[in-house]
């Protein structure tokens, strides 16, 4: 298929009565500075992604107010003045600290959640956000604080849905707090954010059942394994293109790995079965998944982007699917 036939559909936002778009687009990268200080995504860029998402049908942008320190959502805002909003989705999230030497402007206190929704409404210029995620779990607020302060949220309309981007050891945290917020008739918490994809599995097993169980839309972060399943690092050589997210001391020892390479032969034999990039192929694999709302593509240049809007159209047999699932186990494979 080619990007000029694609027209982003939508998909349903888990137990929400919202849609969402097939293929969410991620803008952590807008504003960013890597280890070695290159700038990843600057603004005339910034639109430039955000124009080729629209023109595929693209409506379901995420964001953080810390990406790019508030530059993503002031980028976000100035290019959403030219356009409906209504006819966008916008996610954003909370969480890290913003006021060195400040422990209040840290985490999900109910001070710092309702001085932080306003800031990032004025950089985004808008009166509410579609979904606010917190950005990791707060062991230091009460869940009662944290969930009643949420719903207030979405009582007064400055948000829609309630999101948690927290990792699977909290699973049971989340299950608690959507527990507590039901039985006093608050908002839950109806969306997920966790890394996920071919290689990073962590979250298979209680943390997919437990948003199962509660009805929570799983939006995977870190889709392609930010740039490591496209195809363009080598078992021996490394990196064999250009990247600038491979720019972080984390990254290698994450991902440059045995185990890695070895999914990544199976992604690429399947890639070629059904002639596409091994990026479309990982895409279409954890869209298939069980759970999966829609996965939140990142892309640094409007070429790779385009590359990627393209895997909704790709079409994987029972068969390959089976094979990309068994390509890297799960956390409680074999035990
Ligand atoms: N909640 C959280 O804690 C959290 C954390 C991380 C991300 N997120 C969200 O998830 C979104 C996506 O995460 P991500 O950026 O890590 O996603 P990703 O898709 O796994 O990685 C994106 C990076 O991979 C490379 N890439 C992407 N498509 C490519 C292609 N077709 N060919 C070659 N290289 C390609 C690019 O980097 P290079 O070209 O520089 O290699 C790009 O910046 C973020 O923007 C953000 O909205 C959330």
């Amino acid at each position: 298929m080619a990007l000029e036939d694609v027209d982003l559909g939508f998909v349903p936002l888990g137990d929400t009565g919202l849609q969402t778009s097939e293929l969410q687009f991620g803008t952590w990268r807008f504003g960013r500075e890597t280890e070695a200080g290159n700038l990843e995504i600057d603004e005339e860029r910034a639109h430039a992604l955000l124009d080729a998402y629209a023109a595929a049908g693209g409506r379901f942008v995420d964001t953080a107010d810390v990406y790019g320190g508030g530059a993503a959502e002031e980028w976000i805002g100035a290019w959403l003045a030219d356009r409906d909003r209504e006819r966008f989705t916008i996610a954003s999230k909370i969480y890290w600290q913003i006021r060195e030497g400040d422990p209040n402007s840290r985490g999900t206190n109910r001070k710092n959640v309702r001085h932080r929704i306003d800031a990032l409404l004025d950089r985004l210029d808008t009166d509410y956000v579609d979904v606010l995620y917190i950005h990791r779990w707060d062991d230091e607020t009460p869940t009662r604080e944290l969930m009643r302060t949420l719903n207030g949220l979405v009582e007064v309309g400055k948000v829609h849905y309630l999101g948690t981007s927290t990792m699977r050891p909290n699973a049971w945290k989340v299950a608690r707090a959507n527990e507590l917020a039901r039985s006093e008739g608050w908002e839950p918490f109806t969306v997920a954010q966790p890394r996920y994809n071919l290689v990073d599995r962590e979250i298979e097993g209680d943390y997919l059942e437990m948003c199962r169980e509660h009805g929570i839309a799983v939006c995977p972060w870190s889709p392609l394994g930010q740039g490591f399943l496209t195809g363009k690092y080598d078992r021996e050589e490394g990196l064999t293109g250009e990247s600038l997210a491979g720019e972080s001391s984390r990254f290698e020892a994450h991902y440059l790995t045995p185990e890695n390479f070895d999914a990544h032969d199976v992604l690429d034999t399947v890639a070629e079965e059904v002639g596409a990039t091994p990026a479309q192929t990982a895409l279409a694999w954890l869209s298939h998944r069980e759970g999966v709302a829609a996965p939140i593509v990142g892309a640094r240049t409007v070429e790779q982007l385009e590359e990627n809007l393209v895997a909704g159209g790709i079409d994987l047999s029972e068969e390959q699917l089976e094979r990309l699932n068994e390509a890297k186990a799960g956390p409680y494979d074999g035990l």
